[in-house]
């Protein structure tokens, strides 16, 4: 019997995370995703993450990042928010909604009752097969998270966060600067090199 386009999809998706080195590692070390490989670059390379931070993790599923934080954080909060449950985490609180719901933008600002020191999305659109669509979705997300950083960080607070490199790059890129002083990007090895992923690393807020 012919095997259906998306049964011999999903098997090339498994065949390629089998193979790859950070997925591998992943499993050895205990993370829940290769993601959290992401985060431990971007944090190697920007030192934002210490151990009095107060730190938010949005699009958290299935905890790699908040895993990777709640290892450094040690008197900060951290809060974990996705649409998805993800299973407990030690000195992780977990948010279950939609970011986008301003009653979930004010739940979160609760939860903190101060400004914050960092904000971390790693939130990701379903994909829809329209790599273009999927790319502008995604980079919408970003831009939600813009500017909502704007609003609820300190103003030294960091905010690093997944884009892609689409049509609509330029945009969200000069948000950024609209809203902070510096903007840098950075693909971290772990991020698939066939990806048009990448992050956005923004510090200072232009307030000050
Ligand atoms: C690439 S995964 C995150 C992986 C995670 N950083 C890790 O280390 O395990 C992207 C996540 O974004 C979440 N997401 C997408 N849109 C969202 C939204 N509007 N609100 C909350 N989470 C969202 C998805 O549910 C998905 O779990």
């Amino acid at each position: 019997m012919k095997k259906s386009k998306k049964h011999k999809k999903s098997n090339t998706w498994k065949i390629k995370q089998h193979r790859d080195q950070f997925f591998k590692k992943s499993k050895t070390l205990g993370y829940r995703s290769r993601a959290a490989f992401k985060l431990i670059e971007l944090n190697n390379k920007f030192r934002f993450i210490k151990k009095n931070t107060n730190l938010l993790d949005i699009g958290s599923y299935p905890g790699g990042w908040s895993q990777v934080s709640s290892k450094i954080i040690t008197s900060g909060k951290v809060l974990s928010v996705d649409l998805q449950k993800i299973d407990e985490i030690e000195k992780v609180s977990f948010l279950q909604c939609d970011f986008l719901e301003e009653k979930s933008k004010e739940k979160i600002t609760n939860f903190f009752g101060t400004r914050l020191d960092v904000i971390l999305s790693d939130m990701a659109a379903d994909t829809t097969g329209n790599k273009s669509l999927d790319c502008i979705r995604t980079n919408q997300l970003c831009a939600e998270v813009i500017e909502f950083s704007s609003k609820c960080l300190k103003p030294n607070g960091i905010l690093v966060s997944k884009l892609f490199m689409g049509e609509d790059f330029l945009q969200v890129k000069e948000l950024a600067r609209s809203k902070f002083k510096k903007v840098q990007f950075f693909k971290p090895e772990a991020s698939r090199n066939e990806s048009k992923e990448t992050y956005v690393h923004c510090a200072i807020l232009n307030t000050l």
